[in-house]
């Protein structure tokens, strides 16, 4: 193996690499890879920990590519924050319907695509969004939070492979009302850690855009450690 990256495998999907020094990952590392046009998706592996991602992609994947990290974790590696504040209005909200759920899911997504990331996110991923929304979210794996009556949170799962072709639970949506105070925040990480904790059967896993900052953090906060990176060409 080298840094130049070694050929690890394909699919219709995807060709993968495997990397050693995360920060070799660059526009011109991609450009040296064998990439054929017909298969939309290059994934480098890389297995060993790395750190500064967010930076790391910033400054070396221009906007000629859109970059996805995927996290991992263990249900049991899984962090809770402690000395949690009862944040008594903040409140997990029961009997929910699927149709409540897919609501909340698709609003939360088309705000965050248009208000927050205005420009950056495929096209395409709003329909993806709607196709999950119609076909894979299940009221069992769904967690949303309600705040004196008011939606203040989602978290949905899906099941899906690995790029081992394992199976794997897949946090597909992650999201908190944007004027939560920090105490608020907070005591609903502690509700969603501990409903992973229930809920992942026993490994789970994330895709978290390059620029998502806070994403990012949010999921290392959890314990999540990323492992890949899918690059995908803008077009
Ligand atoms: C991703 C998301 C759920 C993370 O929420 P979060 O963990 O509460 O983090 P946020 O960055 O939103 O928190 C806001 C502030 O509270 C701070 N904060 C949050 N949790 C904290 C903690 N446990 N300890 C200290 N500060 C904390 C953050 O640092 C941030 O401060 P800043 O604005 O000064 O940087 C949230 O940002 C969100 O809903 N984003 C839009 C949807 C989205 O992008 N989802 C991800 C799909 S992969």
């Amino acid at each position: 193996m080298n840094d130049s990256g070694e050929f690890w495998k394909k699919n219709s999907k995807s060709i993968y690499y495997k990397i050693k020094d995360f920060s070799c990952v660059s526009d011109r590392l991609i450009e040296c890879l064998e990439w054929p046009d017909s298969i939309p998706t290059l994934s480098i592996v890389f297995n060993t920990p790395i750190k500064d991602e967010h930076l790391i992609l910033k400054n070396k994947i221009s906007d000629k590519y859109s970059a996805r990290l995927v996290y991992f974790n263990e249900k049991t590696e899984i962090i809770v924050p402690k000395n949690v504040d009862l944040f008594p209005n903040l409140r997990v909200k029961e009997d929910v319907s699927i149709e409540e759920v897919r609501q909340l899911y698709l609003s939360s997504v088309m705000q965050t695509f248009t208000e927050e990331f205005p420009g950056k996110i495929p096209e395409a991923r709003m329909k993806f969004s709607e196709n999950v929304a119609q076909n894979y979210l299940s009221v069992e794996k769904s967690f949303c939070l309600e705040l004196d009556g008011v939606d203040a949170g989602i978290l949905t799962m899906v099941g899906i492979t690995d790029y081992n072709e394992h199976p794997i639970e897949c946090v597909n949506w992650v999201w908190l009302k944007k004027d939560l105070s920090l105490n608020a925040r907070i005591y609903a990480q502690y509700m969603i850690a501990m409903w992973l904790r229930r809920t992942v059967y026993e490994r789970v896993n994330c895709y978290v855009d390059s620029f998502n900052l806070r994403s990012q953090k949010f999921f290392r906060r959890m314990g999540f450690a990323p492992k890949c990176l899918i690059i995908e060409k803008r077009v």
